[in-house]
């Protein structure tokens, strides 16, 4: 059991997933420092404090991350931008926040993405799934800075001892939108869960744990849950009728994991075909 009353920080606050995870956290009791650029659209929450911050801006990331025990960093770019857009917030941000917390001796849960492995096939029939200890293969700049923060924390840990997790997250949103998603999704409240037994683990590590929700349509096999002791509990299987049949049509987005972001400025002539594959 942790000491609730030591502080939580929680970037991306004013975000989608930080402002269902700010609510559900001090609901459970832990005490919260949430940080964003932005301003933070509703009601503060009992027991938490806001600060509006740039991850650009290193002393102030480390003076929000004094006296922290844990840092839950979803702040930063959260889609494909051009590589200077990305930069700033996700490569030089992510530092900010491993300094800060070698400082603290605060554990990182780091809000990974499936686009850092987003040029995988998607499997065929009952091929084998996809474990977390796969080759990275970012779809795009965004998801290049999410492999980087993956080897940021493989960094901290074999070299400081910060503890971190990193959450490949599927598609969080509060349902289901496309049938990629009957593979990807992750409920809020299985989220919300996975962050509790984050914050409870008595020993982490370096952890790489697969952001969906109990999807019979998964893609993804093998990972450090067992760590943490998390168990999605919802399934997007409840919504294959409304969205089943949503799918784009295009060879590339369909074929990789990573759906639309790996058609994303593609300049191949067409996806690669199988028997190059020991080429790619
Ligand atoms: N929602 C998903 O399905 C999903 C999937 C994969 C990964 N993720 C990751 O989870 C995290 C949260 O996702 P989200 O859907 O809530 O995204 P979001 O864009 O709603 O939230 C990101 C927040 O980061 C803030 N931010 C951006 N630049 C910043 C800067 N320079 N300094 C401080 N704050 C800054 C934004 O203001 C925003 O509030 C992101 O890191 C995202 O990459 C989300």
């Amino acid at each position: 059991m942790t000491d609730k009353t030591r502080p939580v920080l929680l970037t991306g606050a004013s975000g989608n997933l930080g402002r269902a995870l700010a609510p559900a956290l001090t609901a459970a009791g832990y005490t919260l420092r949430l940080t964003d650029i932005a301003p933070f659209p509703d009601a503060v929450p009992a027991g938490a404090t806001f600060t509006k911050a740039d991850l650009n801006d290193g002393p102030t990331i480390l003076r929000l991350a004094e006296g922290c025990q844990a840092i839950l960093h979803f702040g930063g770019v959260s889609t494909e931008q051009a590589f200077e857009v990305v930069l700033g917030p996700n490569i030089r941000g992510l530092y900010h926040i491993y300094e800060a917390a070698r400082r603290e001796r605060a554990r990182v849960l780091f809000a990974s993405s499936n686009h850092s492995i987003g040029f995988h096939e998607r499997p065929a029939g009952n091929a084998e799934l996809l474990d977390a200890d796969c080759a990275f293969r970012p779809d795009g700049f965004y998801g290049l800075s999410k492999a980087y923060g993956e080897l940021m924390g493989r960094l901290y840990w074999d070299k400081h001892g910060v503890e971190n997790l990193n959450l490949r997250i599927g598609s969080s949103f509060p349902e289901p939108v496309d049938a990629r998603m009957l593979s990807t999704w992750l409920s809020y409240a299985d989220l919300a869960r996975l962050m509790e037994r984050f914050l409870e683990a008595p020993r982490i590590g370096h952890a790489v744990v697969w952001g969906a929700s109990k999807n019979p349509a998964t893609y993804w096999g093998g990972d450090h849950r067992d760590r943490i002791g998390w168990e999605p509990q919802d399934t997007a299987e409840a919504f294959r009728d409304k969205v089943g049949g949503k799918v784009s049509g295009d060879p590339v987005t369909e074929r990789y994991q990573g759906g639309g972001y790996t058609a994303m400025d593609y300049t191949r002539e067409t996806p690669s075909p199988k028997d190059q594959f020991s080429l790619d």
